[in-house]
């Protein structure tokens, strides 16, 4: 049995809600940890007696290990050139997502491996425990399964995006693609994955194409997301809710009857404000979903495109900054809600029976995420009770 004791912990963020704080603060805290989960969270004063090492985080804040339900961490190459471009005023076009699928078919799986591993880390080191993790560069049956495999041996949470774009060699042939889709590649690749993704775009797949792809992984046992929403109006967030998807993820722009539909749904609007900041396009508005009643998850999407950063932290100081959320609601997006963008109640919250996933901050509160932009903050991260 292994155990670990925190005690002194400033400000503890646990996400067991009360009424008016939805992050359920608690100051002067303890956590006691055995076998990789959370086994009692309490007062410093009343911590038990144990045999365990005893870590005095001297007032500083805790929250729960982050959640980063939308990635893309299976890739090969760079598209720094298609940034800088951009950032001297030429728009994003989801069809650079091809650049990237020519050099991932090209690298051999060390080389992606070692990739993701580093990317990993990075995602560790800033305080995210859980990932989600997308194919989606490679479009073809082969290379889709390679992604899968090398994602799934570092989550459980691997999602199928063979529909991300049309494969260039179906250039034109939008439905023969879907057809591959449907068919031999997610035959191939649904036993390394949980979910099931689409991109539903202009430029990439219509709602009536993106059905097909969503009804067929949960034909093969898949759960439902969905991109959509992205680069303008359209209907994925409909088709997201009819369906019942765990989330619907970008949610940029937005019609009224989006936000009822999502509001009267267990569809999770994940916000992903790196993209954004990266793109150079208008941030989501985040204020209307949240007062509307929508649950709003905040996630990364990390990937060489349109978001190339892996920083949860920089995602909730732009949420703060830019999308009109309080600290409290981004840092409970950021963790709770990604827990449940990924259905999921293991995770996301510090309370008895969940797994120990904790984030030591340099830092007296939370607000310092946002406050702080650009600072690295996480001090020291626990996965299952394992520092890492
Ligand atoms: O989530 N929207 C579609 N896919 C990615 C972009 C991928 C890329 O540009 O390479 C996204 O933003
Ligand atoms: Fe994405």
């Amino acid at each position: 049995m292994t155990a670990l004791l925190l005690t002194g912990i400033g400000e503890l963020t646990t996400n067991v809600a009360e009424p008016d704080d939805v992050c359920g603060t608690r100051h002067d805290a303890a956590v006691l940890v055995r076998d990789g989960v959370i086994a009692w969270v309490g007062p410093t004063r009343d911590a038990p007696e144990v045999d365990a090492p005893v870590v005095d985080v001297g007032g500083r804040a805790v929250v729960p290990g982050f959640v980063d339900s939308h990635t893309h961490l299976v890739f090969a190459g760079d598209r720094s050139v298609e940034f800088a471009a951009r950032m001297a005023g030429s728009p994003y076009a989801a069809g650079g997502i091809r650049t990237t699928v020519a050099a991932t078919r090209a690298a051999a799986d060390d080389v992606l491996r070692d990739r993701l591993a580093a990317l990993i880390a990075e995602c560790r080191a800033q305080g995210t425990t859980t990932l989600e993790i997308k194919t989606g560069y490679g479009l073809d049956v082969a290379t889709e399964t390679r992604l899968a495999r090398l994602a799934r041996e570092a989550t459980d949470e691997v999602t199928f995006l063979g529909a991300h774009v049309v494969a260039p060699e179906f250039a034109g042939r939008a439905d023969d693609y879907v057809d591959l889709v449907t068919g031999d590649m997610l035959a191939a690749v649904a036993p390394f994955a949980r979910w099931v993704d689409v991109f539903c775009e202009e430029g990439a797949f219509s709602p009536a194409q993106s059905r097909r792809v969503l009804e067929a992984g949960r034909a093969a046992g898949l759960g439902i997301r969905v991109h959509g929403n992205q680069l303008g109006p359209g209907g994925g967030v409909a088709l997201a809710v009819a369906m019942g998807a765990a989330a619907v993820d970008h949610c940029t722009y937005l019609s009224d009857d989006d936000v009822t539909a999502l509001a009267a749904s267990d569809t999770v609007a994940t916000l992903l404000p790196g993209v954004e900041f990266s793109t150079r396009q208008p941030y989501p508005d985040a204020r209307r979903l949240l007062d509307a009643g929508v649950t709003v998850a905040l996630a990364s999407d990390c990937n060489p495109g349109s978001s190339f950063t892996s920083s949860m932290p920089l995602m909730i100081a732009l949420a703060v900054r830019e999308m009109g959320m309080t600290v409290a609601e981004a840092v409970w997006a950021a963790t709770a809600g990604g827990a449940r963008a990924l259905r999921r109640d293991d995770v996301g919250v510090i309370a008895p029976g969940r797994r120990a996933d904790l984030v030591l901050l340099d830092a007296p509160s939370r607000v310092h995420l946002a406050y702080r932009p650009g600072v690295p903050l996480v001090r020291r991260v626990w996965k299952d009770g394992v520092e890492v």
